[in-house]
């Protein structure tokens, strides 16, 4: 990643509104105090020409009310759907924009460019839960006894995974953060449950890392990769398609109690029938997608928070029982994924003041609406006695509610109780620099860390 990384930290710290530009190389660094002036003088920000079609806008919105207006309102706001070409060849999807080229910009949709993914996606996301109704069935008969509420039955598991990880560096006092603990934590626990092969981690990340190519080096909100970038993302993931299908083969061969072999064998109860080899694909490759970095980025939020603050580690130590408020909190002034433009309007809309028309494009920046001081009472303050804790935007809400939070919630607080079991103080070493991915989510690149053992 370092060569591709080579232009960031190219933007300053914004000094007003004209010098806000989230999506430019660098700006990462600066988001924060970018919302300050998106908040104060533009909290309904025009982005010209980078709406559904090209004579329609996109619009970053940054409060909370909003933003939690749009969430809630499948029919009004939903994921975009991109004319090709001006006939009715649409698609639309989480991560869904242009399947035309814009110069030499292509759609981020994998999907749109490879026969074998499009029909897994396809099949997985549109026809599996096309509608509100089935998206709850797909949630709460596929992904929720997974990764949702029943996570709790890999509470040993990320146990044993976490103190595995610490085992390996408990006794140096000091560590390289990310690449020994947040980034192969959620590796760990994805791989067990979807039941691949731990030794095909390294392969595992390749395919995370083609998936979220364009949420980390796409361009502007529309997370557009270039035409190099594309075919790159193409052959890794026509790799990954293959290799679930043959893990897909062999649970059916050899099950095992994992999520592939599930829902290998799970009548999924809208269609009265089991899943096809493509439709599993195609959950696998939602789960990788959501599931890899996300964790790795909170948790690495929350470690600078503490190593910025040794009393409040200790009282976290002393009181276990507030790690799960500071979680929440963390979530909310440090959102790992800070904006996503997954809605469009369907008819002309007023926010703020500003016109929305129809068929423009809602960049909802979680990020910024979780520190909205008409919300959050001194919004930047990690404050563990918040009423409503959990509140906050970081997984989204309504019924596309993120699927996955109840699994990377236990891995935060087994995390964390692990971590403090063994390790009383963390703190950053001299060299220690901080600095983000670009693209849309807060991603720490690295963390050199000293600590001090019980
Ligand atoms: C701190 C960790 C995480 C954060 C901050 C996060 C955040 C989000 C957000 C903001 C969305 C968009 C929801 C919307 O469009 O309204 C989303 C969707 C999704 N997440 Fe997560 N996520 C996290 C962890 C996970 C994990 C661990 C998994 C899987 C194991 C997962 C799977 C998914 C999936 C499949 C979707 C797509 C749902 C859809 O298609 O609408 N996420 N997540």
């Amino acid at each position: 990643m370092s060569e591709k990384n080579k232009d960031i930290n190219l933007a300053k710290c914004p000094r007003s509104l004209d010098e806000v530009d989230l999506f430019a190389p660098g700006a990462q660094e600066y988001w924060y105090e970018s919302y300050n002036f998106l908040h104060e003088e533009s909290p309904v920000h025009r982005i010209p020409g980078e709406g559904t079609s090209k004579d329609t806008d996109g619009f970053i919105l940054t409060k909370y009310d909003d933003i939690a207006l749009v969430v809630s309102n499948i029919l009004r706001f939903p994921p975009p759907v991109i004319e090709k070409g001006g006939n009715d060849d649409v698609v639309s999807g989480i991560d869904g924009f242009p399947s035309e080229k814009t110069n030499e910009l292509v759609s981020t949709r994998p999907f749109d460019r490879d026969p074998e993914l499009m029909n897994a996606m396809q099949t997985s996301i549109m026809s599996l839960r096309p509608n509100e109704e089935l998206w709850k069935a797909h949630k709460r008969q596929l992904t929720d006894p997974w990764v949702g509420p029943g996570a709790h039955r890999h509470t040993e598991m990320i146990t044993n995974a976490t103190n595995g990880l610490i085992d390996k560096w408990i006794d140096k006092g000091s560590v390289e953060f990310i690449s020994e603990f947040t980034r192969p934590l959620p590796q760990i626990v994805l791989a067990n449950v979807l039941g691949f092969p731990i030794e095909d981690i390294p392969k595992h990340k390749k395919w995370g890392d083609a998936m979220v190519m364009p949420f980390v080096y796409g361009q502007g909100h529309r997370n557009l990769l270039t035409a190099e970038q594309a075919e790159e993302q193409k052959q890794l993931l026509a790799e990954f398609s293959e290799y679930v299908r043959d893990q897909v083969a062999d649970k059916r061969e050899n099950p095992k109690e994992d999520m592939i072999t599930f829902l290998t064998d799970v009548v999924y109860e809208p269609f009265d029938r089991k899943l096809t080899d493509i439709e599993i694909i195609g959950v696998a490759y939602a789960m990788t997608i959501g599931g890899l970095e996300t964790t790795q980025y909170a948790l690495s939020e929350q470690t600078q928070i503490l190593a910025n603050n040794h009393s409040l580690y200790k009282e976290l130590q002393d009181d276990r029982e507030k790690i799960r408020a500071f979680i929440e909190e963390a979530l909310r002034v440090r959102a790992p994924t800070q904006g996503l433009s997954t809605r469009m309007t369907t008819q002309d809309e007023t926010f703020q003041g500003v016109k929305m028309p129809k068929g423009s494009i809602l960049h909802l920046r979680y990020g910024a609406a979780n520190i909205d001081a008409d919300v959050f009472e001194c919004p930047h303050e990690i404050d563990m006695n918040r009423k409503a804790l959990g509140r906050h935007l970081t997984f989204s809400q309504g019924h596309r509610t993120c699927p996955g939070n109840g699994i990377s919630r236990l891995e935060q607080l087994i995390a964390w109780n692990c971590l403090m079991d063994r390790i009383d103080k963390i703190e950053y070493t001299p060299e220690t620099e901080i600095k983000h991915q670009p693209g849309i989510m807060l991603g720490t690149l690295e963390l050199k860390l000293n600590f001090k053992v019980n």
